[in-house]
């Protein structure tokens, strides 16, 4: 199994990805999950992260807090897609498990300087705060990840939060651009990807036949999540954006993208947080980064439908 890191900022989508990993011991190796300010602020990003384990049965996984707030701008939340909570949907007990002591950064420094050089994955869910932290205070292990898989960003399909900016690269861009830069391997899942995975009736119907705790919860997640996406856009659901995070490392060959040259927009007001791909190959700047372009997205629901049911 492959060892990683969910840097997470729970937000319905980030619980399901969290599920699917926890459901897939024999491919992922979960070390922790870090916490980070985004869809609501830190405290209950870190007790969603507290729910969703417990709800799932894994108490015992490890949660360290993360950044309270981006390098350089204020925080911009999403409550108008993830409710006030950042997971409203159920119903679930107030959590009782610990979060440890350690910051999450920390964690993050600590795991790549103590495993093995290129063993562990970075999977980054909401905004890239903590990761970018990480690199400024320990550079020495960029050279030590094996990947970096985020979500993050758009092309074709541009912004979800400005006309430009997906949100987790919006609300931090300054850490988007250290990451970029890095120099670890890094995928991409953006806009162009997540907006194909959609919670449609065909799709969700494999968490209600499950008939338990975790796919009752799934499916009201999914029915409070997707309101926002039906009403602006008119979709027959929502896009599952950081499943397809983990849905990668588990079955890469559902996914297909390029190889390009990825840079952040971080100077302008009106582009901001902008992930300019060179997906054509106009410029001669070095790639950085597969940046994913499609899913089956068929397949990807019955893979997590087919894990997630174990729970
Ligand atoms: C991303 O923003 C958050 O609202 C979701 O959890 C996802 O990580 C999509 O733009
Ligand atoms: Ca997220």
């Amino acid at each position: 199994p492959r060892k990683i890191i969910i840097d997470t900022d729970p937000g319905q989508d980030d619980a399901v990805a969290i599920l699917l990993a926890l459901a897939s011991p024999e491919d992922i190796d979960l070390l922790g999950l870090t916490t980070v300010a985004g869809n609501v602020p830190l405290p209950l990003t870190t007790k969603n992260a507290q729910i969703i384990c417990e709800l799932a049965g894994k108490a015992n996984t490890p949660i360290f807090k993360g950044a309270d707030a981006p390098l350089k701008h204020k925080l911009v939340t999403a409550e108008h897609v993830h409710g006030e909570t950042g997971l409203n949907g159920p119903t679930l007990p107030d959590p009782t498990m610990p979060v440890r002591d350690q910051h999450a950064v920390d964690f993050i420094i600590d795991t790549l300087r103590n495993e093995a050089s290129d063993t562990i994955t970075l999977c980054p869910l909401g905004p890239l705060t903590n990761i970018a932290l990480a690199l400024q205070k320990a550079p020495d292990i960029a050279d030590r990840i094996q990947e970096i898989v985020l979500m993050g960003g758009a092309y074709f399909e541009v912004g979800n939060v400005t006309p430009t900016a997906e949100f987790n690269i919006y609300v931090d861009p300054e850490a988007a651009d250290i990451v970029f830069k890095c120099g670890a391997p890094i995928t991409v899942m953006p806009l162009d990807v997540t907006h194909k995975a959609l919670t449609t009736q065909e799709h969700i119907q494999g968490f209600r036949d499950m008939d338990t705790k975790v796919g009752h919860a799934v499916v009201e997640w999914t029915n409070f999540f997707e309101r926002f996406d039906k009403e602006k856009y008119s979709t027959p659901g929502a896009p599952l954006h950081d499943p397809c995070v983990i849905a990668y490392l588990i079955r890469p060959d559902l996914f297909s993208g390029r190889y390009i040259n990825v840079e952040i927009e971080i100077t302008s007001e009106l582009t901001r947080g902008m992930t300019v791909a060179d997906w054509w190959g106009v410029t001669d700047r070095e790639p950085n980064a597969t940046f994913m372009g499609d899913v089956d997205a068929d397949a990807f629901f019955a893979l997590l439908t087919e894990r997630v049911a174990r729970l």
